[in-house]
């Protein structure tokens, strides 16, 4: 088995499936090592030690990270069969300038009433940064033919999503 090479920056490469998926899953620790996950479709590259998240509605990942500040998030294309998994420690924003500037940034990316509906920005500062694959690679698969095959289930799963019952 081949060690992941931990980084503690966040790649150009790692930027891109971040950017692409618009989808994280948050893991955080609650009170008696509980584990907590949820996803944040508005995580994002702050900068390249930093990931960055709009507290719309986390209020358990909220409060953990108050207590516990260490997480782990992992994104995946799910085309692809590949990703990033980011661990290090997050950090609560309800006012000043780190909570304005992240409120800015999620209007810019279009999040609809940003102002109104962020009620804390989470910033995230990234302390190790590692590639998930997909056993399949291992398998002998290739990437064209991944992307191929969970195409074609995609397509098919919204096909019968469509039928009349
Ligand atoms: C696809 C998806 C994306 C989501 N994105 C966000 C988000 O960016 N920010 C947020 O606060 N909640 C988001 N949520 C809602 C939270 O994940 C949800 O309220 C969850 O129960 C919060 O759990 P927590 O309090 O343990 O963090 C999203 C939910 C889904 C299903």
């Amino acid at each position: 088995m081949t060690q992941a090479r931990v980084r503690l920056r966040i790649s150009l490469a790692a930027r891109r499936v971040v950017d692409e998926q618009r989808l994280g899953f948050v893991a955080t620790v609650g009170p008696g090592a509980v584990p907590n996950l949820s996803p944040k479709g508005t995580l994002s590259v702050w900068d390249d030690r930093h990931l960055i998240f709009a507290d719309l509605d986390s209020p358990g990942t909220v409060r953990n990270l108050q207590h516990h500040p260490r997480f782990e998030v992992n994104v995946v294309d799910p085309i692809l069969r590949k990703g990033w998994r980011f661990r290090g420690t997050g950090r609560v924003y309800r006012r000043g300038r780190l909570f304005e500037a992240g409120v800015r940034f999620f209007e810019g990316r279009k999040l609809s009433d940003a102002p109104r509906r962020v009620r804390s920005i989470v910033l995230l500062t990234v302390d190790y940064v590692a590639p998930l694959i997909s056993p399949a690679y291992a398998a002998g698969r290739t990437e064209e033919e991944l992307r191929r095959h969970w195409w074609k289930y995609f397509r098919e799963l919204e096909r019968r999503r469509h039928q009349p019952t």
